[in-house]
């Protein structure tokens, strides 16, 4: 089936064709206009995709040599994501189903990354665990089978992503913050600091593979503030390096937890943060050590993009599934 997918639930305006499950084009726009405001801010988002959106499918459509009448289905993220945002992709993608009369379906954005990995034929094969850790979500997931999930654990606070940003923040680094600390941190010794790391107990609402980064985040706050103006560029890259050690040795501590129990051949690592590349090491040595082989899509693919919606699209279409014109966001949708 050849398939038109739209993502806009947060600042990229992106857009992709697939015919089955190859790929044909995927076309993305990065609003800019957030680093001034040291974040997203959701009006200025929502203003964005309605001026790039148009713009961005007639690029996908170009880059596939494709015309919008031979487009056989139209997929859109329906959530979870920015209540504004999610509106002009809905929208658009309701508007352009009608027209060309062809189906509709929404898609999980959570979903979309879980199939980040599978949008080249080389992707893990269910049952596999599954870190989903961007800007706005940690999710540990247990992917039974596609379409079967099972969520292991949560941030309780700060997502990862937004963990680095803080600790962008107050190293006085620019927004995004997790490319900017991974650069400084590999000048720094991640040893020269010891940073909390938060081992969650289990309980009866939360499970064990819960995480939490905001004490993490506050003891870079308290520590940079006892320091000098001279004393903190001196210890700025120890410091980069420290947070980010702790926070990938609490990423990866739970997820070979997690794989003590539910003993999967694979791994998969996906959304922005999965970009980092003393990361990406630090999960290659625990697969080494726990016997799991691991997964991470391209860096593209890990950000926000409309080829992960598509590859979920294609599943969900070939099994018969369809959503109603009547399709609304859904911002605080869960995975299921
Ligand atoms: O998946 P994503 O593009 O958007 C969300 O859905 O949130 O993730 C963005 C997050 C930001 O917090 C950014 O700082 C982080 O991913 N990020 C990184 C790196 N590249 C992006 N964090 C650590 N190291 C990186 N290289
Ligand atoms: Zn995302």
């Amino acid at each position: 089936m050849r398939l038109l997918a739209i993502e806009t639930s947060c600042d990229e305006t992106a857009a992709a064709v697939m015919s089955d499950n190859q790929l044909l084009s995927n076309t993305i726009a990065t609003q800019e206009i957030h680093q001034l405001y040291g974040g997203v801010v959701p009006e200025l988002a929502s203003r964005a995709h309605v001026q790039r959106l148009v713009p961005i499918v007639k690029m996908a459509l170009a880059q596939a040599q494709l015309s919008q009448n031979e487009i056989e289905a139209v997929a859109v993220t329906y959530g979870p994501g920015l209540m504004g945002s999610l509106l002009v992709g809905v929208s658009f993608a309701k508007g352009l189903a009608l027209q060309l009369g062809v189906p509709l379906l929404g898609v999980n954005h959570m979903e979309g990354h879980l199939f980040s990995t599978n949008i080249k034929p080389e992707g893990p094969t269910p049952p596999f665990l599954s870190l989903i850790i961007s800007g706005g979500h940690t999710i540990l997931t247990y992917v039974r089978a596609w379409g079967e999930y099972q969520i292991l654990g949560q941030t309780q606070d700060d997502a990862a992503g937004e963990a680095f940003d803080k600790a962008a923040k107050i190293l006085g680094l620019p927004y995004p913050g997790g490319p900017a600390v991974e650069k400084l941190a590999n000048r720094g010794n991640p040893q020269a600091i010891t940073f909390p790391q938060a081992r969650l107990k289990p309980n009866a609402v939360n499970q064990s593979f819960d995480f939490s980064f905001s004490g993490l985040k506050t003891a870079v706050l308290y520590y940079v503030r006892k320091l000098s103006v001279d004393e903190l560029e001196k210890q700025r890259a120890d410091i980069a390096a420290s947070f980010q050690y702790a926070l990938i040795n609490a990423l990866v501590e739970n997820v070979a937890r997690a794989h003590k129990v539910f003993s999967t051949d694979a791994v998969a690592l996906a959304g922005g943060v999965a970009c980092n590349k003393t990361l990406r090491q630090a999960f290659f040595q625990a697969g080494a050590q726990h016997g799991f082989q691991l997964h991470f899509p391209e860096p593209i693919f890990c950000t926000d993009n409309a080829a992960m919606i598509a590859r979920a699209a294609q599943f969900h279409l070939a099994n018969g599934k369809r959503s109603p014109l009547s399709l609304a966001p859904d911002p605080g949708l869960a995975l299921k």
